[in-house]
């Protein structure tokens, strides 16, 4: 049985040049490795370098193919500019972005501070912003530009202890929608992925701490939590050629997750 990878020709991704930020770990770093394997060159963004320069050595080890490695925080427009002038210079383009840098713990919103929900906005809504404003005129440069912004399904419903990244989210999604209609004429497609709960990940370590995995578990049809490797899948099958038509989607990747009823009180993370 192939792996969801394996079903993509070596060369489906060949000529592309992605920034991906968030790509030092998690999702993202799966997608920047999938990116990779598939024939594209990748910049990897995150704050901190070290783990840049980790991961960027396994991707290499893995693919062959060398990732740039470039520490800024999303926050920060003119940080975010210079990652993605770094990769022009490096790479000679950009054609592709991929937001999936992200901010998110649990917490009651009666208990949160003001800072605390702003903090995520910033990270997850503004970030995405910051990131897709910057890169606007490299996209649209190459005649082929592809934006792909990590959401979530937290905002569908509603979601206890996760007011912050639900509104980020949501917003991100709006930004998705758009972009896709004020930039499609500029030869730019925008599409979202709203990933349900992957296992092996900084956030579920984060939201589904103790007795709560196995309780998520027991509300996805799919009755297990996903894989990296299918959140990538769905972005490498976004990036190519075979997705030329689609922007302004969002793919949920999530096991039927979110149109499963979740019971009153309960988390649906
Ligand atoms: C309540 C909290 C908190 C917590 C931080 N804050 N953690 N409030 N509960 N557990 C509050 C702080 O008290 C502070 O407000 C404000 O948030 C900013 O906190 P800082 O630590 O100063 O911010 P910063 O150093 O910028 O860190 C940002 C962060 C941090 C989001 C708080 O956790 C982080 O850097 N996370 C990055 C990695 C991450 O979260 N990965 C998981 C993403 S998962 P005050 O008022 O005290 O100043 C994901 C999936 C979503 O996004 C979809 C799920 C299905």
């Amino acid at each position: 049985m192939p792996g969801p990878l394996d079903v993509f020709r070596p060369d489906a991704l060949a000529g592309h040049v992605a920034l991906v930020t968030g790509g030092g770990t998690g999702i993202c770093r799966g997608i920047a490795a999938a990116y990779a394997r598939f024939g594209a060159d990748v910049c990897i963004v995150s704050r901190k370098q070290d783990v840049l320069d980790a991961t960027a050595k396994e991707i290499a080890a893995a693919t062959g193919r060398t990732p740039l490695g470039f520490a800024a925080d999303v926050r920060d427009p003119d940080a975010i500019g210079k990652a993605i002038a770094a990769t022009r210079t490096h790479f000679g383009k950009l054609d592709t972005i991929v937001n999936g840098a992200a901010g998110n713990f649990l917490s009651p919103a009666a208990a949160l501070s003001p800072n605390g929900f702003r903090t995520v906005i910033d990270i997850d809504l503004n970030g995405t912003f910051n990131t897709c404003r910057g890169a606007f005129e490299a996209l649209q440069q190459s005649g082929n530009g592809f934006i792909l912004n990590i959401s979530a399904t937290l905002h569908y419903h509603g979601t206890p202890l996760q007011i912050h990244a639900s509104a980020a989210k949501a917003g991100v999604d709006a930004v998705t929608k758009n972009l896709a209609v004020e930039w499609g004429r500029f030869g730019i497609r925008v599409c979202g992925i709203a990933p349900g709960p992957i296992g092996d990940t900084e956030g579920m370590r984060r939201l589904a701490p103790g007795d709560l995995g196995p309780k998520i578990t027991a509300q996805i049809p799919a009755g297990r939590f996903g894989a990296v490797d299918e959140i990538a899948a769905a972005a490498v099958y976004l990036r190519s050629a075979a997705a030329a038509y689609v922007t302004g989607h969002i793919l949920v990747v999530d096991g039927g997750h979110c149109v499963a009823t979740p019971p009153l009180g309960g988390s649906s993370l």
